[in-house]
């Protein structure tokens, strides 16, 4: 990192400025950064990838779990050095931890001199503007309606070959061990057409892959008077005066019919099954599903307020499987959450026995500030038992993926390249549809193509194959 000194501050001249962004947490957040960017080019500014050269840097954050937010609080430490020779520069907290904590951040971290919420981004060149002469600038603000479904995210991140396009914003849920209704305000969906658009625009750029995003995808639901006339020709679906998610995941399936359609994340207690099978009906569609369980306790689920029983969860995966037998499933799950006993903690690991999910995210609770459980609900595990009851969630879970990696050898999958094997450069790596990630040789295929692999062997997080030119 090089670190440029001047008298004269960049952001009064306003010209060649340039902005640093890093972006920390979920699909949203990486999502939420493309947007941004896509704001300061609109005003000019270039981006950097160096600390040191920027005249503004923003740090998008994350506050899901206490171990983010203390990442970011150490990242923000280490720009101090740059602030100390370049006084002038603007340092900026966007995101959760933004929402979360207001105006703490700007007094407890000296050298913050913004902060703006998720959904005051389309405020940021203004409010760089208002940093001066020590003044420092917040958007914190709620938008109940506010989706930016006309900006065009610029594609920063990612190979060009894979893209999220975010269908919904916020979450109306209330987990009560989760900070996102209070980081990310209530529940909007966007217009269809602006992510059929979206979507299409990405196709002739290249893209092969998109991943529709949502806390809760399920919960889509759009109420604008019918599609559009162009939009009747690209969809079996009639005129509507309302889209729940099933009818957005076949319009987007039908309008790109070449391109892999994902989507993230799915809630148990609102997934129907007509989004099953819209799945079945499309092959474009993507044959996995993230579908957090959290507990496999009906009582520890109860206080979580996730509005399903252990019976409920494994209904539905019943019905996944057999409408979509070779259907790839995924969770989340909190080890130790309040109140959690010996017991709820085996019915988790003896639900994980029935599902076998294919892989997941797992997690040690950690109270988040503001929510009703760190209001109502005593974190009463040790540290030391929610460790151990994780490692133990995690060991099945590893010993789980392996088995199910193997159910995958000896089958010829259809693999989209997204780019060189971590491991090897001889080698290309893609996921199939179930998004097992599948490692192959190169020979003469390239990025963003789909090739026929034959599975030939696996460890426990990859698939090992060949194509069928060579097998
Ligand atoms: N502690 C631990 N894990 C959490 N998650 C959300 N909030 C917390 C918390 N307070 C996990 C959930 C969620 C995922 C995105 O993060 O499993 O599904
Ligand atoms: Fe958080 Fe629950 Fe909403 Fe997911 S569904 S974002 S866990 S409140």
């Amino acid at each position: 990192m090089k670190v440029e000194s001047s008298l004269i501050s960049p952001l009064h001249i306003e010209e060649n400025r340039k902005f640093y962004l890093e972006s920390y947490g979920c699909q949203m957040n990486l999502y939420d950064s493309e947007i941004v960017t896509s704001i300061l080019f609109d005003e000019g500014f270039s981006k950097t990838s160096d600390p040191g050269q920027a005249d503004v840097i923003l740090i998008n954050t994350c506050s899901i779990r206490e171990k983010a937010e203390n990442t970011i609080r150490m990242r923000l430490a280490q720009f101090q050095s740059i602030k100390k020779i370049r006084p002038y520069i603007v340092i900026g907290v966007l995101g959760c931890m933004a929402e979360l904590l207001k105006f703490r951040l700007l007094e407890e971290e000296q050298i913050v001199d913004l902060v703006v919420g998720p959904d005051g981004y389309r405020d940021i060149p203004s409010l760089i503007r208002q940093v001066k002469d020590g003044r420092k600038a917040l958007n914190v603000a709620f938008s109940k309606s506010d989706t930016y479904a006309d900006i065009n995210p610029v594609r920063f991140i990612g190979n060009g070959v894979t893209a999220f396009v975010t269908i919904t914003r916020g979450c109306d849920n209330m987990c009560t061990f989760c900070v996102v209704p209070f980081t990310r305000g209530r529940e909007r969906s966007r217009d269809p057409h602006t992510i059929v658009n979206e979507c299409n625009n990405l196709w002739k750029k290249g893209y092969k892959e998109v991943i529709l995003l949502g806390q809760n995808v399920d919960s889509y639901l759009w109420y604008g008077g019918g599609l559009k006339k162009d939009f009747y020709k690209a969809s079996e679906i009639q005129r509507k005066t309302s889209l729940d998610f099933a009818d957005l995941l076949e319009l987007v399936a039908c309008a790109l019919p070449k391109m892999r359609i994902r989507f993230s994340t799915s809630n148990p207690s609102d997934m129907s099954e007509k989004v099953l099978k819209v799945i079945v009906r499309y092959s474009n569609i993507c044959k996995h599903i993230h579908l957090p369980v959290q507990s496999g306790s009906t009582r520890v689920l109860k206080r979580m307020n996730r509005r399903y029983t252990r019976e409920q969860y494994i209904e539905l995966i019943d019905k996944i499987r057999c409408l979509i037998p070779d259907c790839a499933i995924s969770h989340d799950i909190i080890a130790g959450f309040c109140g959690e006993t010996e017991s709820d903690h085996h019915q988790t690991m003896s639900l994980m026995e029935y599902v076998h999910f294919d892989f997941g995210y797992m997690f040690a609770y950690s109270v988040r500030p503001g929510t009703p459980a760190s209001k109502r609900l005593v974190d009463d595990v040790p540290d030391s038992t929610k460790k151990k009851r994780l490692q133990e969630i995690i060991d099945l879970q590893q010993k789980h993926s392996y088995e199910g990696k193997k159910k995958h050898l000896g089958k010829i999958q259809e693999v989209l390249i997204e780019g060189e094997s971590k491991k090897s450069t001889l080698h290309w790596s893609g996921r199939n549809s179930q998004n097992a990630v599948v490692v192959f040789p190169k020979e003469y295929y390239k990025i963003g193509e789909f090739v026929t692999v034959n599975i030939v062997d696996c460890t426990s997080s990859t698939l090992i194959g060949k194509t069928t030119f060579n097998s």
